[in-house]
């Protein structure tokens, strides 16, 4: 039995029971399930940065609309497939504002959660042409979205963007590209999990490809408005942030509304499709929907088969969050920049005792603080650290996971890690550099 912080045998035969032959390769919600047992077992609370669970309370504005539309009646009635028009239109005015980006609100359509917008975005924009196959995952990537892609009969391919940063993303876009089998390409920005930001070149390029290679950009803005290294948080006002809808038509935003604005347990977020796709005519849609119109194939042909709506008071909670945004009555970025100043610390406290960031810039700029960071540490690949770490009472995940070629490396969530945890944080990281001197 060794001396951990956690009791060490407790830890091994968790993970023994977990059923899991290297824990760092289990799936986040298998983390969590072992972390959870562990902590039970053994009375002790872990540093948890496995889950991006939102850690702040969620936005009020939204809640309290929430309530008066429940009050009013709408539990029983379907909302539309669509979206209830005043969602509808404040998404459309979100993104002019945010976005300097016009999209009609007939393109803007709550979905449950951006997991579902993805889901609905490969359903369609992968079977508008029978010569192509599937999805490239700009990686790392969130790793779910490749198993709707998979559990679709899908095809998909991938590559870790750290070594093709800049214009070096062009050439590597290219030798898939010219396969003539990409149907769509997707990429996270903010990026979860290694928090780079993609630079203006970069979506530059992109945009350039999807037109020449007609392939349509999934763009994934989970984490919107939150590189803190500028202030993008007044409507109307530059900077905005940053989107491929600058260069090319060919495109679908998804907008979470999960972690900007804490709302995940409402699971409502947007999808946000551009005027010229929604209106495409693709006559291979024709296989599997009633239309050959790209919108209304995302709507009345897969929307309805998954859910047939959001729920209905949700959308009301969302509208009258963003109505609050748009009129510049709450300012989101100021209630999460929490997330990017707990970063800053809990990343020193990381490198004073031993660790490496993985992704660590962006070109030529240090990396934006924010929701996620990476880390590694000398001599340890990252599901081995993961492991290890467990005996530490802090948890993570591999970046083994997310398609990241980086194998020594670990991400860690900040949000549910309270500051008065960072003292426990820096004493156990503390002893795990004593105890693995290199
Ligand atoms: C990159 C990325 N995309 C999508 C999602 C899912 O968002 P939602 O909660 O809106 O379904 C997440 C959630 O963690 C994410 O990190």
């Amino acid at each position: 039995m060794r001396n951990t912080p956690i009791d060490s045998e407790i830890v091994r035969n968790e993970i023994i029971g977990s059923g899991l032959a290297k824990i760092g390769k289990g799936s986040i919600r298998e983390i969590v399930r072992l972390v959870n047992k562990i902590e039970q077992k053994t009375g002790e609370k872990f540093v948890r940065m496995e889950m991006g669970v939102p850690g702040l309370n969620p936005a009020k504005v939204g809640v309290e609309a929430e309530i008066k539309a429940l009050k009013r009646g709408v539990a029983s009635v379907y909302p539309n497939i669509e979206g209830i028009s005043g969602l509808k239109k404040e998404i459309s005015k979100f993104i002019k504002l945010f976005l300097d980006t016009d999209i009609s609100p007939e393109g803007c359509i709550p979905t449950v959660g951006s997991m579902m917008g993805a889901m609905a975005s490969f359903m369609v924009a992968n079977r508008n042409d029978h010569t192509k196959e599937g999805t490239l995952f700009i990686d790392p990537g969130f790793p779910v979205q490749k198993q709707q892609v998979r559990v679709l009969g899908h095809d998909y391919c991938s590559f870790d963007i750290y070594d093709f940063r800049g214009p070096r993303l062009r050439s590597k876009l290219l030798t898939y590209l010219k396969t003539g089998r990409i149907s769509s390409i997707l990429y996270s920005n903010p990026n979860n999990p290694s928090w780079i930001c993609f630079t203006e070149e970069e979506l530059q390029i992109i945009g350039e490809l999807a037109n020449k290679y007609d392939v349509i950009v999934i763009e994934d803005l989970a984490y919107f408005g939150m590189d803190f290294r500028k202030d993008y948080s007044k409507p109307g006002e530059p900077p905005y942030q940053p989107t491929v809808a600058k260069y090319t038509d060919n495109y679908i935003l998804l907008i979470s509304s999960s972690k900007a604005f804490s709302y995940a347990g409402q699971r409502v977020g947007m999808m946000a499709i551009s005027d010229k796709l929604f209106k495409r005519k693709y006559p291979d849609l024709l296989r599997y929907y009633t239309s050959d119109g790209f919108g209304y194939s995302v709507i009345y042909g897969a929307l309805y088969t998954l859910s047939a709506g959001v729920t209905h008071s949700a959308q009301f909670g969302l509208e009258g969050i963003l109505k609050a945004v748009n009129s510049g009555k709450y300012n989101y970025v100021e209630d999460v920049k929490e997330y990017g100043e707990k970063a800053r610390i809990m990343k020193s406290i990381f490198l004073k005792n031993g660790f490496k960031l993985v992704y660590d810039k962006d070109i030529d700029q240090p990396l934006a603080d924010g929701f996620y960071f990476t880390i590694s540490y000398p001599g340890f690949s990252g599901v081995d650290l993961l492991e290890e770490l467990i005996y530490y009472g802090i948890s993570a995940i591999s970046l083994d996971i997310t398609g990241s070629s980086r194998e020594e490396g670990i991400r860690a969530c900040v949000s549910l890690v309270r500051r008065d945890q960072f003292g426990l944080l820096e004493e156990r990281l503390n002893r795990f550099n004593e105890d693995h001197p290199y």
